[in-house]
């Protein structure tokens, strides 16, 4: 296993190159079972949730060549109904291959997911979607089992505003009978790429972007050629690691819009941000100022950089408050912060970061992707050496992240165990 070692302290300054979206990529290369024609993806990042879902794709009969950032999907005599739990397992996304496999073929058997280090997670908005259509579904030793002769479109209220469910609904509605109104839909920026791309496969979507999607469902969809958003996400991580070191970073190839929220908290936090066209430069003094905040669906405060958020406030000259809302578990990488020295309580979903506090580098432990994020902001603020155990987490979702914060000024170096 590989180990990232941080030696912190240093003031970050320059240019990072963002990288196209993971969560954006996926459901889009998902959209490839949608049809048997050629699929174009650019702006792919080099990531192992992208690997994972390519042997995903492979197993239910694609065959994917990839050149650089660009993925060439194409399809092979036969498509498989089956997702099964070794590949499932390795990444939760996988279940959105459903939507897609039982328009096409009238029938999926995939693993059931399971929990995870930031929750339960259960799927039961993207199970009762489907048996709204018209599907029937039976759960047996551990996987789900759904058959439909035609999905029909019908007006299906989603309890949470879930991306993948949203995903999953409007990936098989666009092969449905009729129309399908899917109310409370997510609104994700992730969730737009994904209709975009869907519409250029001759998909009929509207209201793409609000709570409400309409679809009409098509008879065939074609092959496309799509470029991947720029990650929301990985850029917030960076423009907090500017807030973090008290640096100047400037993000490019980003799309400011999908990061208002953000934008405005920095901003509430005393860094100053300037957003222009595909970028953004973000000026940050050694003073941070205590922000509240709490998660929530977009366009709230992302879940996806609450963990960042709690590293940037232990360098707050205040107590601030930390609210998560989206996910039940998503706290664990607050013991790992406590290790490094911050004073933080938490009570429920929420978390108390006491300010004005010192970091220490010192071992911490990844328990999933953005909590390994955060541990990286935290060593790159901290004295002295941080070592940040099983960095596979942050293999699944930040592009030549070690390169990316050296080119800045970071001492970051990766060896093996
Ligand atoms: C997506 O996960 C992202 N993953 C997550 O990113 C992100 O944190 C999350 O959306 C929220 O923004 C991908 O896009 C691949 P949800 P998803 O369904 O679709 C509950 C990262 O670090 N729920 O919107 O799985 C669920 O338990 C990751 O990059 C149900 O109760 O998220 C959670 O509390 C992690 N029943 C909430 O909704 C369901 O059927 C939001 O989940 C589905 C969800």
């Amino acid at each position: 296993m590989d180990l990232l070692t941080i030696h912190g302290g240093k003031r970050l300054s320059g240019t990072i190159p963002v990288s196209g979206s993971k969560n954006a990529g996926l459901p889009v290369m998902i959209a490839s079972l949608l049809t048997d024609e050629p699929c174009i993806i650019d702006n792919v990042p080099h990531l192992d949730d992208i690997e994972t879902l390519i042997a995903l794709l492979v197993f239910l009969g694609k065959e994917i060549s990839r050149y650089k950032d660009r993925l060439e999907i194409k399809s092979t005599p036969s498509l498989y109904a089956e997702a099964p739990y070794e590949l499932v397992r390795r990444m939760r996304a996988s279940i959105v291959v459903m939507g897609p496999l039982l328009a096409r073929l009238g029938r999926v058997k995939v693993s059931l997911p399971g929990g995870c280090a930031i929750g339960g997670r259960p799927i039961n908005i993207h199970l009762d979607g489907f048996k709204a259509m018209g599907a029937d579904l039976k759960i047996e030793q551990g996987y789900v089992e759904m058959t439909a002769k035609a999905l029909q479109g019908t007006a299906f209220h989603l309890d949470f505003a879930s991306v993948g469910a949203t995903e999953n609904l409007m990936m098989a509605a666009a092969l449905a009978k009729g129309r399908t109104t899917l109310i409370n839909a997510a609104m994700e920026p992730e969730i737009e790429d994904l209709a975009n791309c869907l519409i250029s496969m001759g998909a009929q979507i509207k209201g793409i972007g609000t709570e409400t999607i309409t679809i009409d469902g098509v008879e065939k969809l074609h092959g496309f050629e799509h470029r991947v958003i720029p990650d929301r996400i990985e850029a917030g991580t960076y423009m907090i690691a500017a807030g973090i070191t008290g640096g100047d970073l400037t993000l490019t190839g980003v799309i400011p819009e999908h990061m208002k929220t953000l934008i405005v908290k920095l901003e509430q936090a005393g860094v100053k941000v300037e957003a222009g066209d595909g970028r953004i430069a973000v000026y940050a003094s050694r003073s941070i100022k205590p922000v509240n905040i709490e998660t929530a669906v977009y366009p709230g405060f992302p879940t996806d950089l609450q963990a960042q958020w709690v590293a940037l406030m232990t360098r707050a000259e205040g107590d601030s408050s930390v609210t998560e809302r989206v996910f039940e578990n998503r706290f664990m990488h607050i013991a790992e912060l406590q290790r490094m020295g911050a004073e933080i309580q938490i009570r429920g979903n929420t978390a108390t970061v006491v300010g004005g506090g010192t970091l220490s580098g010192a071992d911490v432990m990844v328990s999933d992707l953005r909590a390994g994020a955060a541990l990286v902001l935290a060593g790159l603020a901290a004295s002295g050496e941080t070592n940040i155990h099983r960095i596979y987490h942050l293999d699944r979702g930040y592009e030549h992240l070690e390169e990316k914060l050296s080119a800045v000024g970071a001492e970051i170096t990766r060896s093996k165990e």
